[in-house]
């Protein structure tokens, strides 16, 4: 048996808070399509840096140059920092911070330092002039190409940063260790957190249509 879905919110997808589906698409969670998780750092307009949890994102590139693809909330702090100052930083952490990330969510005020708020620590950029996080294994420098209202919903918006830089941890280089556990944090690993703490409540909805 095939769970169909189409364009049309079945009625029985429960919404995990008023007008999550604004936001999120019914098909993103229900499919759970695994990809990486980031954090991208970019500067206050108060020059103080801003942390945002991120994971919509993909990255490609040919001979004209290498990109970062990343949908990004009009309401957010990133969305400003990034159209103001055309700059930003996409940091590839291990899931062992992920409580770090959260944190960087919990507390997002305006006047906050929110590298010392997630416990990270300002990694001196190469090209751009948006810190990176020394703890990420990986980092992308990136300029901002384009942005787009994909959706034309008002909610989010396609970024797309040129890469200027990268900057890997020379462990992480060679080898497996980037696909093994210190490696990249997926999105899939939240999904599970979701599953596993909602006793039930706030499940898939796919999950909720086979208990029915
Ligand atoms: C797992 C996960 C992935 C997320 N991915 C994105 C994303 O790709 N783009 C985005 O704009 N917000 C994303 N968010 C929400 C932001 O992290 C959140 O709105 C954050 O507070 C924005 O910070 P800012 O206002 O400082 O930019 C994600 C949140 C979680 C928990």
């Amino acid at each position: 048996m095939k769970v169909e879905i189409n364009n049309k919110i079945p009625t029985h997808f429960s919404e995990y808070w008023p007008a999550y589906y604004d936001i999120f698409s019914h098909y993103e969670e229900t499919l759970g399509i695994p990809h990486a998780l980031f954090l991208i750092t970019t500067l206050k307009e108060n020059g103080k840096p801003n942390i945002c949890f991120g994971g919509w994102g993909s990255f490609w590139g040919d001979k004209g140059g290498f990109f970062a693809l990343i949908p990004v909330m009009q309401k957010s702090h990133t969305y400003a920092n990034i159209l103001r100052d055309k700059e930003f930083c996409v940091n590839f952490i291990n899931y062992s911070y992920r409580e770090n990330c959260w944190n960087t969510i919990k507390n997002n005020d305006e006047e906050l330092d929110e590298m010392t708020v997630g416990g990270f620590i300002e990694e001196k950029p190469s090209v751009v002039s948006v810190p990176r996080i020394a703890q990420a294994f990986m980092s992308l420098e990136c300029t901002l190409e384009s942005e787009q209202d994909i959706s034309k919903a008002g909610v989010n918006s396609l970024i797309i940063g040129k890469v200027v830089h990268a900057s890997v941890d020379i462990d992480y280089i060679d080898g497996l260790k980037k696909f093994d556990k210190d490696g990249f944090m997926f999105y899939h690993q939240e999904l599970f957190h979701y599953l596993q703490n909602n006793e039930g409540k706030r499940r898939y909805s796919h999950l909720k249509l086979l208990d029915d």
